[in-house]
């Protein structure tokens, strides 16, 4: 048992009595199933079962198989007390060619799942891209080639149109930054290129197909409330040495406006278009289509970044330093809650975002249970807590933040760090996937009940 929850201590009245508290997961990380019922390799599989490229060799053919056990998955959030869960469809069980046919099974899948949710009083949140692009369309250029924003657009609509009866929460990309830089300039994700054209190509494209998408959403699922889900973090120069700053200004045009800007009507970064030298794909209209007004803004948020300038190192010419003696989660990450307030401050001052969601926070440890069974992760308790005090900041000086959903559910499949880092407030056992609550899970449910009683 946990102990009781002060209410104060987290200033659980900075937030509304509308706030919704979700987990999230995607596709690729939990489901495996890889082969059912008409499901197409994506990227991350043909990535995955390339050697070398994941920690310990492993891959998500199986992951966490909530394919088969998501009554169970659905359970666990009915423990923690959550109101909304975020989860991706897999494009290839949709469309296993990235464009042409609909496959009405994998479709099916998602189906099954959406009514389970509102049959157990939980609010779907629907993301439609984390990153497994069916690899049908790798081979024909992927996000590099124009036709891929046109594809998503295409599945967007069959998805809306099965699922926008019931659905009323969507997301275009989760995180395009990652797509594009870790995939192609990278080369530490999907599709493991390391080409600065490519890498620049794939941006535009994964934006204009975010616009596409979104408008191809609105007029299957006319109900739909649409975001863009972002990652971002604070950039702060090493030191007051003019480089330093100049290093810390391209960072945060690699890392914030460069997908930020173009979003809000500002178009590309000039500063980073020039350092980039790579020509636009641009047609007439696109920009306006990137543009396009969106319902809310999913801010995705784990770590403050502390740069020097590095002219010779890779674009933008800047390196991370690490900084001593300051605390850190298991994937090496520095712990800094104000990170997370500066930037839902920075959405709503300086891009004007109107209705803001924490759609992705959490850290990894590693988490193993006790003799007693239970798995106490204090860690990852804390760092809920200090989080959520960030958010608690930001609603206080006027953030519109309307909820806040954890990473993870569940522990999953960590990219190229395979299943060794730990990011579920539900411990897996990969062995016999029992799953068990650990402590910070049963915190975030005190949290949510304690929330609920006091504005009640
Ligand atoms: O697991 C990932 C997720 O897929 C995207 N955002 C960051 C998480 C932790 O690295």
């Amino acid at each position: 048992m946990s102990e009781p929850l002060d209410p104060t201590a987290l200033d659980l009245a900075a937030f509304p009595a509308s706030f919704t508290w979700g987990t999230a997961t995607s596709a690729y990380q939990i489901e495996g199933a890889v082969a059912e019922d008409g499901r197409a390799p994506s990227i991350w599989d043909t990535f995955a079962h390339t050697p070398g490229a994941i920690d310990n060799g492993d891959h998500g053919d199986t992951a966490c198989d909530h394919y088969h056990r998501w009554p169970e998955d659905i359970a666990l959030m009915k423990e923690l007390g959550t109101d909304t869960y975020r989860f991706s469809v897999a494009w290839p069980r949709v469309v296993p060619a990235g464009d042409g046919p609909v496959n009405t099974a994998g479709l099916d899948f998602y189906d099954r799942l959406v009514d389970a949710l509102l049959d157990a009083g939980i609010t779907p949140s629907v993301t439609l891209y984390h990153w497994d692009l069916p690899q049908a369309l790798q081979d024909r250029g992927g996000w590099t080639v124009r036709d891929t924003a046109e594809h998503l657009a295409a599945y967007a609509s069959a998805v809306g149109e099965r699922l926008g009866d019931r659905v009323t929460h969507w997301a275009t990309l989760n995180e395009p930054l990652c797509s594009a830089w870790i995939g192609h300039l990278e080369g530490r994700m999907a599709p493991g290129l390391t080409d600065l054209t490519a890498a620049v190509r794939a941006s535009y494209h994964l934006l204009l197909g975010h616009g596409l998408a979104t408008a191809a959403l609105r007029a299957a699922a006319p109900g739909a409330r649409i975001g863009l889900v972002t990652n971002h973090s604070t950039i702060t120069p090493v030191s007051t040495r003019p480089e330093d700053v100049a290093a810390a200004r391209r960072a945060d045009g690699h890392t914030n406006r460069w997908w930020l800007d173009p979003v809000y009507g500002r178009g590309f970064p000039t500063d980073m278009r020039e350092l980039y030298g790579v020509e636009l794909p641009e047609k007439a209209g696109d920009m306006a289509t990137i543009a396009a007004p969106l319902d809310w803004h999913g801010l995705n948020y784990y770590f403050p970044v502390t740069v020097a300038d590095d002219p010779t190192g890779p674009v933008p010419h800047t390196s991370e330093v690490r900084l001593p003696d300051v605390p850190r989660t298991g994937m090496d990450w520095q712990i800094d809650a104000g990170g997370l307030e500066a930037f839902l401050l920075r959405l709503t001052e300086d891009y004007g975002v109107r209705r803001l969601y924490v759609t992705e926070n959490g850290s990894a440890f590693p988490d193993t249970p006790g003799p007693d069974g239970e798995v106490h992760d204090p860690d990852r308790a804390r760092y809920l807590e200090q989080h959520l005090a960030a958010c608690a900041r930001a609603l206080r000086k006027g953030a519109p933040l309307a909820g806040y959903y954890a990473w993870s559910l569940l522990d999953n499949f960590e990219w190229a760090y395979g299943y060794d880092k730990r990011f579920g407030l539900v411990h897996v056992d990969y062995a016999t996937q029992r799953r068990t609550v650990k402590t910070s899970g049963r915190r975030y449910a005190d949290i949510i009940r304690t929330h609920r009683t006091h504005t009640a």
